[in-house]
């Protein structure tokens, strides 16, 4: 390594930039804006027709027992399969689908709303063209995990 220095600069930074709280909370409502900034977790995932990536907030990581707080935004980004290569590569995401923790008195969803947006038009899909209940009545099998399938550790 010729530059030993620059390599710890640069994981310092790094360091910062993925736990300072301004940076990766995202917005309380709406398109998660910057969600590819924030703490990816896991690998990327083959399920069905589709790669999955899982991103969360800083929030997320001030989880109280298997509670996170209100305020945790959760991000399944779903991305087309692309076999143009010959193997099955990620494509371009088609779909985020996030959790928000909203609390327990918003809603009856065990404190979070379920919703989808476009990432092309940023735009949230409406209950007619995907209809979010589906959501609920599958991620509530974790509901001893406050809903969440992934390990956040
Ligand atoms: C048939 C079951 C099922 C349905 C329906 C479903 N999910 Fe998931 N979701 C999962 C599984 C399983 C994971 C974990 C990732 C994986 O293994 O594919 C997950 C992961 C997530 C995550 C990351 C946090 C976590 O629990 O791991 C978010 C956010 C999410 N889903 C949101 C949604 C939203 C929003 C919808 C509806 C638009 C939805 N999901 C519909 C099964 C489902």
């Amino acid at each position: 390594m010729k530059h030993p220095v620059l390599f710890v600069a640069f994981f310092a930074l790094a360091g910062i930039s993925c736990h300072g709280v301004s940076k990766s909370s995202g917005p309380a409502r709406g398109y998660p804006v910057g969600y590819l900034k924030w703490h990816r977790i896991g690998g990327t995932i083959k399920r069905g027709a589709e790669f999955r990536r899982i991103y969360a907030n800083d929030l997320a990581f001030q989880r109280v027992g298997k509670e996170f707080p209100v305020g945790t935004v959760l991000v399944k980004e779903e991305l087309s399969i692309n076999t143009a290569q010959g193997g099955d590569m990620p494509g371009a995401a088609f779909r985020l689908s996030v959790m928000r923790k909203v609390g327990k008195a918003a809603g009856n969803k065990g404190g979070w709303s379920f919703e989808a947006y476009d990432p092309n038009t940023k735009k949230r899909i409406s209950k007619a063209v995907l209809d979010t209940t589906g959501c609920y009545l599958c991620h509530v099998q974790k509901s001893a995990n406050d809903m969440v399938f992934s390990h956040i550790p």
